[in-house]
């Protein structure tokens, strides 16, 4: 059955009050299928069973060239389930989570719900408002610094996040940005040199008038509207990898603050939390007006090493984004709707 109502149009205000439980599960799940994901896959899946709601991934969904180990799978689905509590502990009805059984793969946790009695936690009215309003924002940053009090007050807010040796490094000096700029635009170059790479990207890229509900629209990556319908013929037949890797440099060395998290393991628990903070790091950030965008391509085209040795931290990198205030926003990338997720 579809709905009638469009993915990113969902509101506090259309809360299912008066109707079930089962019906208030899936309006908080408007809010977990708004996460970024790479190449925006949307990789998951969710089964609910009154009180409770199974979270999956979707293993077609695995990206063997762009994310061999799933690590940005398990990153993508961490960000979907951070929105998922943060929107249902602002309905008071967030219960407790638990991760895994990660033997049987693809359930990656199961969060527990409780009644709704009526009571909100305005606590996390700022967060839920800002789910929707979150985009991967690329494009050329202001040189406009991100203010010290913004960054203590989020570093204050995301410490309980930090478990497993999950470790935010924040990285402000400016000829540390250009490095890892520098890397990322490598690790672009040697990810487009292999022709496997490019089928995979081409396949999830999309022209900017594009109905269907998943991969990149052109508009996202900032492509004038002509090109985004060659861009993906491009991708896949030639080597543009360092047409992209300068677009992608231009924009990273324009940030103000590169943020890198570090672990000390690498499995798929850890990545999950990683996610979840991650997550969070987009919204607190965003709520502030900052915008945020993503690059993991120094960490899968296996810089690590350098990446460790220029944030100073020897615990392996998981994730790269950048904060700042970019030139021009565009309009949200697509998304399924929600009964599609729902298995
Ligand atoms: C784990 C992960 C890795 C990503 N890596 C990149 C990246 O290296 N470069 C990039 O431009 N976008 C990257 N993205 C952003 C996605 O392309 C973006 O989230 C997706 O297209 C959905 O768009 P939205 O975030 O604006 O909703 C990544 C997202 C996730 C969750």
């Amino acid at each position: 059955m579809k709905s009638n109502y469009q993915p990113w149009e969902v509101n506090i205000d259309d809360f299912p009050e008066k109707e079930n439980f089962n019906s208030q599960i899936k309006f908080i799940l408007r809010y977990a299928i708004l996460a970024p994901s790479t190449h925006n896959t949307q990789p998951w899946l969710f089964k609910i069973k009154e009180p409770e709601c199974e979270v999956y991934y979707n293993p077609k969904l695995v990206l063997p060239e762009a994310d061999s180990k799933t690590r940005d799978l398990h990153i993508s689905m961490g960000c979907c389930i951070e929105n998922l509590i943060l929107a249902a502990k602002y309905f008071n009805i967030f219960n407790s989570i638990g991760y895994g059984p990660f033997s049987n793969k693809e359930q990656l946790a199961v969060v527990h719900f409780k009644k709704y009695t009526g009571e909100k936690n305005s606590a996390y009215e700022k967060m839920i408002n800002t789910i929707p309003k979150r985009i991967n924002a690329r494009g050329i940053f202001y040189p406009e610094s991100v203010p010290e009090d913004v960054l203590n007050n989020i570093s204050f807010i995301v410490k309980d996040y930090l478990v497993d040796e999950i470790h935010i490094n924040w990285i402000t000096e400016k000829n540390k940005i250009l490095d890892l700029s520098h890397l990322t635009a490598d690790g672009l170059k040697i990810a487009y040199h292999k022709t496997s790479f490019r089928k995979e990207m081409s396949y999830w890229m999309r022209n900017s008038f594009t109905k269907t509900k998943e991969g990149i629209p052109g508009y996202a990556l900032k492509m004038p509207p002509v090109l985004s319908f060659i861009l993906p013929i491009l991708v896949r037949w030639y080597n543009i990898g360092n047409f992209l890797s300068k677009k992608n440099y231009s924009s990273i060395s324009s940030a103000p603050l590169v943020v890198v998290i570090t672990a000390e393991n690498e499995n798929p628990s850890v990545w999950l939390k990683v996610g979840q903070l991650a997550e969070r790091l987009f919204l607190e950030f965003n709520g502030y007006g900052w915008q945020t965008s993503i690059f993991v391509a120094a960490i899968e085209m296996g810089r690590d090493k350098e990446v460790q040795k220029i944030i100073g931290n020897n615990k392996k990198p998981q994730f790269l984004f950048v904060v700042g205030k970019v030139d021009s926003l565009h309009k949200p990338t697509p998304r399924h709707e929600l009964e599609e997720k729902i298995i």
